[in-house]
C-alpha cells in the first residue's frame, strides 16, 4: 500500500507533497518521507510512524524547493524505521528515489553492487535501484538513459519516481509491470505525479497514466513519454471528473476491473508486516498464538459465504497439507443448524471481506457458544467479524467496491497460506529450509499475478466468442476444484449466464449428460499432480462435441492442440496456483458482462454486504 507523490513547478513542493501523502493515508502505511531539491542540494526528511511525525520533523528542519518527491511506506524488506523509510539517496547524494514494488533479484543485485564497493544504508531492496541509476548515470551522464538501463536490470513489478541534483529541472517516473499506477497530472507551469489520483486531483484533473514498460520525463512545462527502450509514445491525456469515486476508479472502466488489476499490489499488501525477512518467518501477531497454543489445535472449522467460502476450500488443502491439522469447511448459513462437532480445541476461522455478513457472524457466535477459539480473516478493519474474534488477520487490501469479490478472494488465499506456514512452523511440521522455500515461492506471486494480467487481451477475445452462451460448466480438481466454483460464481453473478462449478471427477456421474456443442466447458488444468486427469476430462468433453476453454500453464504444448481456447497462467508451485488460475476467470466473467452491456459493479439483486440471514 505504498504511496508516491511528486511535484515540479513554481510553488514550494513540500506542503503539496505532504498534503498529497495525507490523501493516501487511508491505504495504510508505517513510515513516510519527502525529498526536496533545496538550493541545488537534495534534502531528505523521513521517519517511521504517521505523517504528523514527518510534519513535526519538517517543522524542526524546514524544507523548501520547487521540485520534490514523497512516499508512504508499508515495510517489505526491512523493519519500518527511519533508515528504511523512503526516499532513498544514491551514495553521492545526487540522485533520490521513491519506489513501489519488490525487487525480486535484489539479493543478486546487492551482491553485485557490494562487490563494486557500494555501502548500503538500509535493508530495503529500493537502494539497489538508486545505486544502479547512479552507476549508469556515471557512464551516460543522462538520467533518462540511466533509469532505462536500470529498469532493464530489476526484476518484478515497480513504480518509481527519480529526482537528481544533476538534472534539476525534471522528474523521471517509470512503471514496470503492475505494482500500482503512476498518474501524471498537468497544471499551469507545474506538474504532479502520484501513485493514486486522490493525492493530486485537488490540483489537476488532466491526467496521463503510465503504462507498463513506460517512462515519463516530467518538466514544469509538461510530460514526454517513452518506452523503456527509448521509443517516443504520445502522451494520452484523460480528463478526470471531480468526484472522489471517479478519482478512485482512475483510468479503469469499472471498480471490478480496477480491483482485478490491483491484485498485483493487494497480494503484496496482504503480506506486509507478516514476513520477517531476517530469518524468513511468517509472523501473525494479531492471532495471539504461541507454540503451545498452535500444538493444542485439534481441528479447524472454516466458515464463510460465497467467494469467501471458496477461499476457505482452498485454505483447507493448504493447511492440511502443511500442518496435518484436520480442517472442515462449512457454509456459514448451515453451520449453526447442523450441530457441528466443535469444542475448546477447535478453531472456528471465519473469512469475510465485509466482516458484517450475518450468516458468518452467526456461525462465529455458534462457535463461541460451543467454546471454540475464534479467528477471522477480514478486510473491513473494525468490522464485527474482526472485533468479535480472539485473533484476526486483516487482508490489508483497501476497500473493495465492486460487488463481485476479486482482490478480496485472492488476498485471503495468501493469508491462509501464511497461516498454514505459521502454524506449521510453530508446531514444528516444517524445517527452516522448507519455510524459506515456501516464503520464497509466496514472494513471487504478485509478479506472477501481473504476468497473468498481461494476458487480458486474449481473455477479452475469448469472452467475445462465448458471450452469448446460455450455460457453462466449470471443472477443476484438487486445489483448483474450488476455483471451478469461484469461476462459475463470478460468471453467473455479473453476466446472469447460468454456470456450475463441479469437481472434474464428478462429471461422469451426471453433468456429462449436458455436454453438447451448446454447453462450453471451462477446465482449470495447470501443470500439477491432477493435470493428466484433467486432460482425460477434456477428451471426454470433446468427444461429446463440447467446446472447451482451458486455464493452463504457459509452455504446455499439448493443451492448445486439444481445446478451443486457452487462458494462460505462468508456472507456479501448486499450493499457490489458485491465486493465479482465478485471475483469468475473473477477467473472463468481467469481459463477458461488459460486452453484454451489464452493470458489473452493481449486478442486480446483489449487495456488497449481506447483513440479513
Ligand atoms: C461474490 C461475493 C459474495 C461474497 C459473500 C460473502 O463475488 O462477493 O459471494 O463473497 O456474500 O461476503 P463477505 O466476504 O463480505 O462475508
Amino acid at each position: 500500500m505504498c504511496g508516491i507523490v511528486a511535484y515540479i513547478g513554481g510553488q514550494n513542493a513540500t506542503p503539496i507533497i505532504v498534503n498529497g501523502l495525507k490523501k493516501l493515508e487511508y491505504r495504510g502505511y508505517d513510515s513516510a518521507g519527502v525529498a526536496v531539491l533545496q538550493n541545488g542540494k537534495i534534502e531528505v526528511r523521513r521517519d517511521a510512524g504517521k505523517i504528523a511525525r514527518l510534519e513535526a520533523l519538517i517543522a524542526e528542519q524546514p524544507l523548501s524547493g520547487s521540485i520534490g518527491i514523497g512516499h508512504t511506506r508499508w515495510a517489505t524488506h526491512g523493519a519500518p524505521n527511519q533508515q528504511n523509510a523512503h526516499p532513498h539517496l544514491s551514495s553521492n547524494g545526487e540522485i533520490v528515489i521513491v519506489h513501489n514494488g519488490i525487487v525480486e533479484n535484489y539479493l543478486s543485485l546487492r551482491d553485485e553492487l557490494l562487490a563494486e564497493g557500494a555501502v548500503f544504508h538500509s535493508e530495503t531492496d529500493t537502494e539497489t535501484i538508486v545505486f544502479l541509476i547512479e552507476r549508469y548515470f556515471a557512464v551516460t551522464q543522462d538520467l533518462a538513459k540511466a533509469v532505462q538501463l536500470t529498469m532493464k536490470r530489476v526484476k518484478g513489478a515497480h513504480g518509481i519516481v527519480v529526482m537528481s541534483a544533476k538534472e534539476p529541472d525534471k522528474l523521471l517516473a517509470a512503471r514496470l509491470g503492475n505494482a500500482g499506477g503512476v498518474a501524471i497530472g498537468r497544471g499551469n507551469g507545474e506538474m504532479f505525479i502520484a501513485s493514486d489520483l486522490p493525492a493530486i486531483v485537488e490540483h489537476t484533473r488532466e491526467i496521463t497514466f503510465l503504462e507498463n514498460g513506460q517512462m515519463a520525463v516530467v518538466t514544469r512545462q509538461g510530460v514526454s513519454i517513452q518506452t523503456l527502450d527509448g521509443q517516443k509514445v504520445p502522451a494520452q491525456i484523460q480528463h478526470i471528473p471531480w468526484d472522489p469515486v471517479s478519482a478512485e476508479k482512475g483510468n479503469y472502466r469499472h471498480f471490478m476491473q480496477k480491483e482485478i488489476h490491483e491484485q498485483v499490489r493487494s497480494l503484496s499488501d496482504t503480506m506486509i508486516g507478516r514476513i520477517d525477512f531476517d530469518d524468513y518467518r511468517i509472523t501473525l501477531p494479531d492471532l495471539r498464538l504461541d507454540a503451545a497454543g498452535a500444538r493444542g489445535i485439534k481441528r479447524i472449522f472454516i466458515t464463510a459465504c460465497g467467494t469467501a467460502l471458496h477461499a476457505g476450500l482452498v485454505g483447507k488443502i493448504i493447511i492440511e497439507h502443511l500442518t496435518r491439522i484436520p480442517v472442515e469447511v462449512m457454509v456459514a448459513s448451515e453451520f449453526r443448524y447442523i450441530d457441528p462437532i466443535v469444542d475448546s480445541d477447535t478453531v472456528v476461522l471465519a473469512i469475510s471481506q465485509s466482516g458484517e455478513t450475518a450468516d458468518t457472524l452467526a456461525a462465529m457466535e455458534e462457535g463461541r457458544r460451543k467454546g471454540a477459539k475464534l479467528w477471522s480473516i477480514v478486510n473491513a478493519i473494525g468490522s464485527q467479524a474482526m472485533r468479535s474474534a480472539d485473533g484476526a488477520i486483516a487482508m490489508q487490501v483497501g476497500p473493495e467496491i465492486g460487488v463481485a469479490s476479486t482482490k478480496a478472494f485472492t488476498a485471503p488465499l495468501v493469508d491462509l497460506y501464511m497461516l498454514a506456514v505459521y502454524l506449521a512452523d510453530l508446531r514444528g511440521n516444517i524445517n527452516p529450509a522448507k519455510r524459506f522455500e515456501l516464503i520464497r515461492d509466496l514472494l513471487m506471486v504478485p509478479t506472477l499475478a501481473g504476468k497473468t494480467l498481461e494476458h487480458e487481451p486474449e481473455v477479452e477475445k475469448a469472452a467475445a466468442k462465448y458471450k452469448d452462451m446460455r450455460s457453462v460448466l466449470y471443472l477443476g480438481r484438487g486445489i483448483n476444484m474450488p476455483i471451478a466454483y469461484e469461476g462459475a460464481l463470478k460468471l453467473k453473478e455479473i453476466s446472469y449466464i447460468h454456470a456450475e462449478g463441479y469437481p472434474a471427477g464428478e462429471m461422469k456421474h451426471g453433468p456429462i449428460a449436458l455436454i453438447d456443442q451448446d454447453l462450453p466447458v471451462v477446465v482449470i488444468a495447470p501443470k500439477d499432480a491432477w493435470y493428466e486427469k484433467m486432460i482425460s476430462q477434456v477428451e471426454q468433453a470433446k468427444a461429446r462435441g463440447g467446446k472447451v476453454i482451458a486455464v493452463a500453464t504457459e509452455g504446455d504444448a499439448l493443451i492448445p492442440t486439444l481445446v478451443d481456447e486457452v487462458l494462460w497462467v505462468p508456472p507456479v508451485p501448486w499450493l499457490l496456483s489458485p491465486i493465479l488460475t482465478s485471475i483469468p476467470l475473473q477477467l473472463f466473467a468481467y469481459h463477458i458482462a461488459t460486452q453484454l452491456g451489464l452493470d458489473v459493479d452493481q449486478p442486480r439483486n446483489l449487495a456488497k454486504s449481506v447483513t440479513v440471514e
